[in-house]
């Protein structure tokens, strides 16, 4: 990834499909000065969803690239990559989006998503929103959590980044279970696009390297 001047915050594209609280807890990060991106534009793939309104609410350029309008997933992923470049986004950050896409060489390792779970238990093809907790509750496993990870041409498979474990408690329903969880997404994305922003990732094969943050005492999450 090309070095930016520390100062310039790093444009950023959001792909999402619904609700978008991620993106709305990525603005706040943002607007509290603790997330040093800019988004540049937000790209949906179903009209109509609250994602697209609080974009716009926030004053930002949005909006639907729909898998209908293309043949193939090889051109609907040549249309949202081509928006992506549009704006010059240095990263696209995967918040909430449930299509698949091809990613461009142009944009190998420059991808990220969050899964509700520890990959590689419950993900892949299948397992999104509450499906990955209903499968959690049903095996018994006793922690379960997030997983930030680079994105690739398989689901769910790329590099991971960084990832928060939550435990599994009695009585829990898939609900509340993925209440928890989303609170821990909430801490570990920011952090996650921070330290890409800092230039401080890089990609060793499937290992993915963190600089500590420079003269700093352990990293926070909050
Ligand atoms: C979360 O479960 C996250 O792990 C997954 O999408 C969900 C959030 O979607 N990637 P949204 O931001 O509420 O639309």
């Amino acid at each position: 990834m090309t070095k930016r001047q520390p100062s310039q915050p790093m444009p950023v594209a959001v792909l999402l499909s619904g609700t978008g609280r991620t993106l709305d807890n990525l603005l706040a990060r943002i607007e509290s000065d603790r997330l040093p991106i800019r988004i540049a534009r937000v790209i949906s793939s179903h009209a109509g969803v609250r994602g697209l309104q609080i974009a716009a609410d926030a004053g930002i350029d949005h909006r639907v690239v729909a898998p209908g309008d293309y043949r193939s997933v090889e051109q609907y992923s040549r249309a949202v990559f081509e928006s992506c470049r549009e704006v010059a986004a240095r990263l696209v950050v995967m918040a909430g989006f449930i299509r698949f896409v091809r990613i461009p060489s142009d944009f190998d390792g420059r991808v990220v998503n969050i899964h509700p779970s520890l990959i590689p238990a419950f993900c892949g093809k299948g397992y999104y929103g509450s499906r990955v907790h209903r499968a959690v509750l049903e095996y018994g496993v006793k922690l379960t959590g997030c997983t930030v990870h680079f994105v690739d041409n398989q689901y769910d498979h790329g590099p991971i980044i960084m990832q928060q474990a939550v435990p599994v408690l009695d009585g829990d329903t898939a609900e509340r279970l993925a209440a928890r969880v989303f609170e821990a997404e909430c801490q570990l994305y920011p952090a996650a696009i921070a330290a890409i922003a800092a230039n401080r990732v890089h990609i060793e094969d499937r290992w993915v390297r963190i600089d500590p943050v420079p003269n700093a005492a352990p990293e926070e999450t909050s």
